[in-house]
């Protein structure tokens, strides 16, 4: 699967993000290395500190149904005041360890504004010097 099916697929999953606290949609889409795609979304909770953001969302559901070999994710932010002009999303520091996990060295962080907009990462980039089974 190409980038921009990926961010379509992110952009989509934004739909079903359950975000009244924040008022802010997150949209993930991650691509196995098998060619499937899993989706997830944001989904807040009145503790706050329940909520789950979209890139865990999207690889807990791969990782929950056996798969555990990554190429990319695509991820996407909506904010609900304005909807037109789109910011590229940031994964928080959780789902970078949640990524460094599963991710080898070449998988790519696509932080999309929109199809045609997009910025792209490797986990080094983003999360260098990480704590990996390696330190234990
Ligand atoms: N959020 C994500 O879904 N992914 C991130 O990496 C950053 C934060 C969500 C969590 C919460 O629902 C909202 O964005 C505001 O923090």
């Amino acid at each position: 699967m190409n980038n921009k099916d990926l961010i379509t697929a992110a952009i989509n999953a934004t739909k079903y993000s359950y975000s009244p606290y924040s008022k802010y949609k997150v949209g993930a889409a991650i691509l196995t290395k098998n060619n499937k795609v899993y989706t997830g979304c944001n989904i807040e909770n009145a503790s706050y500190s329940a909520t789950v953001c979209a890139e865990r969302t999207a690889i807990f559901k791969a990782v929950s149904e056996g798969e555990k070999a990554f190429t990319k994710i695509a991820i996407v932010c909506r904010k609900d005041s304005d909807s037109s002009d789109n910011d590229y999303p940031s994964p928080c520091g959780v789902c970078r360890q949640v990524l460094s996990e599963f991710c080898t060295d070449d998988f790519q962080i696509i932080l999309a504004k929109n199809e045609d907009d997009f910025k792209i990462y490797t986990l080094k980039d983003l999360l260098p010097h990480s704590f990996t089974v390696k330190n234990l």
